[in-house]
């Protein structure tokens, strides 16, 4: 079933100490009684396993930003999904831009981490989206197909329908440019089309897909209007907890 869902990219901020911080105010400002949209923070490893016990019994889900597709091994700098899972994690974001473009992330190892995350039973949130040469090119939509049929090689329906994917146009993070919610819905209406291709038209109205790119308080609501976009993955706005809370509650 499709739900609501909006979840905060943390990306390399907080310590632990202003992790707890956030989640004790945070925790105060959600509602779960009032809303009935599911809310996740993605924050770097060190903070998980606090932030797992701050939210405990709040419905708030925690999540990583990155896993090794391998068990174990010799990678230095690596964390694996047993280690996630072992501070309780919900969900990884898998795939997002900034690790495409700065710590060589392909599609293959998109892919590889996905079957990982979903035999560990973490929830991946899959980043896709263009770059601002790709889009001026007209070549966004190519684009994303080429993410998604790749990155969801041999992955079952039954996982499929239980992904959550997250349409960020490169373009539009952290610069304050959001896409206009016609522009964003279009993009995330194609994903659910691609995504029937890949399965059928049952995973496609069950997958959650979620817009990112400079969502704010002032602009969470007409995004989420749009009939395709589920949720939002929420970078600078989702580190106040006034701001989130007010994303969350749109
Ligand atoms: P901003 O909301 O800061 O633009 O970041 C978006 C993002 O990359 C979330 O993953």
């Amino acid at each position: 079933m499709r739900y609501p869902f909006i979840a905060g990219n943390w990306k390399m901020h907080k310590t632990i100490k202003e992790a707890a911080l956030f989640a004790e105010k945070f925790r105060k400002l959600y509602d779960s009684s009032v809303t009935d949209v599911r809310v996740a923070i993605c924050a770097p490893f060190t903070q998980l396993a606090e932030l797992k016990k701050a939210f405990e019994g709040t419905g708030i889900l925690v999540g990583a930003q990155n896993v090794h597709f391998e068990d174990k091994g010799a990678f230095t700098g690596e964390i694996s999904a047993d280690m996630l899972a072992e501070t309780g994690v919900d969900c990884c974001i898998v795939g997002h831009s900034e690790r495409r473009e700065y710590f060589g992330e392909t599609n293959e190892t998109v892919n590889l981490k996905l079957h990982k995350l979903f035999e560990k039973n973490i929830m991946p949130i899959m980043c896709v989206g263009e770059g601002l040469e790709q889009r001026e090119a007209g070549e966004e939509h190519q684009i994303v197909r080429t993410q998604l049929v790749e990155g969801l090689v041999n992955i079952a329906p039954e996982y499929a329908s239980r992904l959550v994917i997250a349409y960020e146009p490169i373009w539009a993070i952290g610069t304050g440019k959001t896409a206009s919610p016609q522009q964003a819905q279009d993009m995330c209406g194609y994903i659910r089309q691609v995504i029937e291709e890949i399965y059928d038209e049952t995973v496609a109205d069950e997958v959650v897909i979620q817009y990112g790119g400079s969502v704010k308080p002032s602009n969470a609501a007409e995004i989420m209007n749009m009939e395709d976009i589920d949720g939002a993955l929420v970078g600078g706005a989702s580190l106040d907890p006034d701001d989130f809370i007010e994303i969350v509650n749109f």
